[in-house]
């Protein structure tokens, strides 16, 4: 169960040891280009988003990160295995700098697989990595790599507010209630903390005139492992498949603590070309090496 509240041993020690990214989907908004590229794997700017998400998670101090994937997605893991043939091909033609981007994937945290051989919905996905996780890990991180929650260290500040009040942590933002029903929404009530609200209840999808608050679920979780058994008891649900917030839902009603920490920065949804256009050039914009001239064309295009 959750950490005692003032106990100060719960204070030491990372918040959690193993970070689940759900990575089978067969990613139909990009296709053709998923046809063979796992859409986790298409860069922003020069780096796939999945890289970025693993960053996150081992900033926080994951050490372990868990892939979900499917059959024909192996690339995915690829990306973080050892490269050292071409590194070496690089030092060779003394690009060190090359170097350093190459092997960044494959040192940052340490990468297992999973396999979801069917896509029953993202309750599913964090359930395969049931038996990857440890039996003493009391909670595990679980990352969308659709979203990119800017900047970086949410999951750092889910953690204290695990360590305040024991129990889930997951990360809301406010979004126009018109596009509210794309999102897992929460019921909340305030806490002493302004970004930090009580969750009374969650409902996956729903229309916009139900949905109890603008407050929506942004792709990350700390997850007490309490979800494995309510994931065990849930039926299907929003677009008939097993979702994780009905397993939170259900964790709410017979008393777990759940809270949300309301993300106030920047956020980009790589899960369609509208969304990752704008991760792109965001990214860009911020470089030094593309920003100024990708900055200087695009006031001409808007212009012209
Ligand atoms: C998933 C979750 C949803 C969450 C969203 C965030 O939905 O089911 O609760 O709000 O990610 O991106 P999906 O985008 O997979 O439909």
């Amino acid at each position: 169960m959750s950490e005692p509240v003032n106990d100060p041993t719960a204070r030491s020690g990372p918040p959690f040891r193993s970070a689940v990214v759900p990575a089978a989907g067969l990613g139909t908004r990009f296709l053709p280009t998923t046809k063979t590229v796992p859409k986790e794997l298409l860069p922003v700017l020069d780096t796939p988003g999945i890289e970025l998400v693993a960053a996150e998670a081992a900033e926080a101090g994951a050490e372990q990160l868990l892939i979900v994937t499917s059959p024909g997605k192996d690339a995915v893991a690829a990306h973080f295995a050892d490269s050292s043939e071409l590194e070496k091909e690089l030092q060779s033609r003394g690009k060190d700098d090359l170097v350093a981007k190459v092997r960044r994937a494959h040192e940052l945290i340490d990468v297992r697989t999973v396999t979801q051989d069917e896509a029953k919905g993202l309750g599913h996905a964090v359930g395969c990595a049931r038996e990857a996780i440890g039996p003493d890990e009391e909670a595990f991180a679980v990352l969308l790599p659709d979203d990119l929650v800017l900047p970086t260290g949410v999951l750092a500040t889910m953690a204290e507010v695990r360590r305040r009040h024991g129990g889930s942590v997951l990360c809301a933002f406010d979004v126009p209630r018109g596009e509210i029903a794309a999102y897992g929404v929460f019921e909340v009530t305030d806490t002493d903390d302004e970004d930090v609200k009580r969750v009374h209840g969650m409902v996956e999808k729903p229309a916009p005139d139900e949905a109890p608050s603008t407050l929506a679920a942004a792709g990350r979780y700390l997850l007490d492992r309490a979800i494995f058994d309510a994931l065990d008891r849930i039926t299907p649900g929003a677009g008939g498949e097993l979702q994780l917030t009905d397993a939170v839902a259900l964790l709410i009603e017979e008393g777990h603590p759940v809270h949300v920490v309301v993300h106030r920065g920047g956020r980009h949804d790589l899960g369609n070309p509208g969304g990752y256009v704008r991760a792109f050039v965001d990214f860009a914009l911020e470089d030094p090496n593309y920003g100024p001239d990708l900055r200087e064309w695009l006031a001409s295009r808007l212009n012209g």
